[in-house]
């Protein structure tokens, strides 16, 4: 039993038999996660460079950790303080890294299709930890483990994805995975954050109103504003986002339903969520950043090819 892709670029060329298998794995090394001795020699031999272009917290520290708890050899590269600060090409490096016989590349890159390009030039297993605003889909595997974890089910789930949709890698990821395991979508937000064909290409649901957006959904997966991908003013302030979009606690109390929050973080607390939502009651936003790490054991352990 083995994924249908040497590679995980994104979640759009994974079968749903190769994501059931991913989760099913995940647990296993979740109970992994919870003995004492927390480490098992899976990937024993195995070296794994992981290489971030782009700045993270989550995704860096979780695939490391995932890394050692399965016993692999692991080299960590920033492009701030290697020879990419002074030109070397994206090729180049990873070539130079690869001469040191490293057997996987976890990636992380501003450039959309930058895991895509390396794999069409290099023969090691490449997984994409966030490329542009393309796919992140690890973050989608660990986010559908986790409402999984705390529904029971994907499958006729009801998920909204509310926020930045047109910047978000972790948006498109989402979608694809969920429509992939027959779960419901809605995505809410500004009109200028919502790509205007996304109705018709993924066939789910769309509102500009988070209240319909809460009313209708089991799980809320909210996003970060991405600023730093927007070139224009897509919407008149912060303040006003969060007036007309922010997560609030009387919002969800109002309610007088269960709903699960979600956020892969990072949180941009007062825009997107108030802090009473982000650390209380409907929050699972740390539990998916433990499960981060048992999802990204399972990817890399299937995709070393020792299962
Ligand atoms: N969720 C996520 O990708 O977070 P980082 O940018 O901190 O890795």
């Amino acid at each position: 039993m083995g994924l249908s892709s040497k590679h995980l670029l994104g979640i759009k060329d994974l079968t749903k038999e190769d994501i059931q298998l991913i989760l099913f794995t995940a647990t296993q090394f979740k109970e992994v996660l919870q003995r004492p001795v927390k480490k098992v020699p899976s990937l024993r031999d195995v070296t794994i460079v992981n290489l971030f272009f782009e700045n993270s917290t989550r995704t860096r520290f979780s695939f490391e950790l995932a890394e050692k708890r399965v016993s692999a050899d692991v080299i960590n590269f920033a492009a701030s303080n290697s020879s990419a600060a002074k030109g070397e090409t994206l090729l180049d490096t990873v070539n130079n890294i690869l001469s040191m016989k490293v057997d996987m590349v976890v990636m992380r890159h501003s450039a959309s299709g930058a895991p895509y390009f390396l794999s069409q030039h290099i023969d090691a297993a490449i997984v994409n930890a966030g490329d542009g605003i393309n796919e992140h889909p690890t973050q989608a595997l660990l986010d559908a483990y986790s409402m999984q974890e705390k529904t029971g089910r994907l499958e006729g789930l009801k998920v909204a994805i509310i926020g930045d949709i047109m910047h978000s890698r972790v948006a498109l990821s989402n979608i694809y995975l969920l429509k992939k395991m027959h779960a419901e979508v809605m995505v809410a937000g500004p009109p200028t954050l919502i790509p205007k064909y996304i109705k018709e290409a993924f066939d789910i649901n769309v509102t500009y109103d988070i209240k319909e957006a809460l009313n209708w959904c089991d799980v809320a997966n909210v996003l970060r504003i991405q600023l730093e991908r927007q070139n224009q003013p897509l919407f008149s302030s912060l303040r006003e986002y969060n007036i007309a979009y922010g997560i609030k606690r009387s919002l969800l109390d109002s309610l007088k339903k269960e709903i699960v929050i979600m956020h892969p973080g990072p949180i941009n607390r007062g825009v997107e969520l108030d802090s009473d939502v982000a650390d209380g009651p409907y929050s699972i936003i740390l539990n998916q950043v433990e499960n981060g790490v048992a999802v990204r054991m399972a990817v890399l352990y299937l995709l070393s090819g020792q299962s």
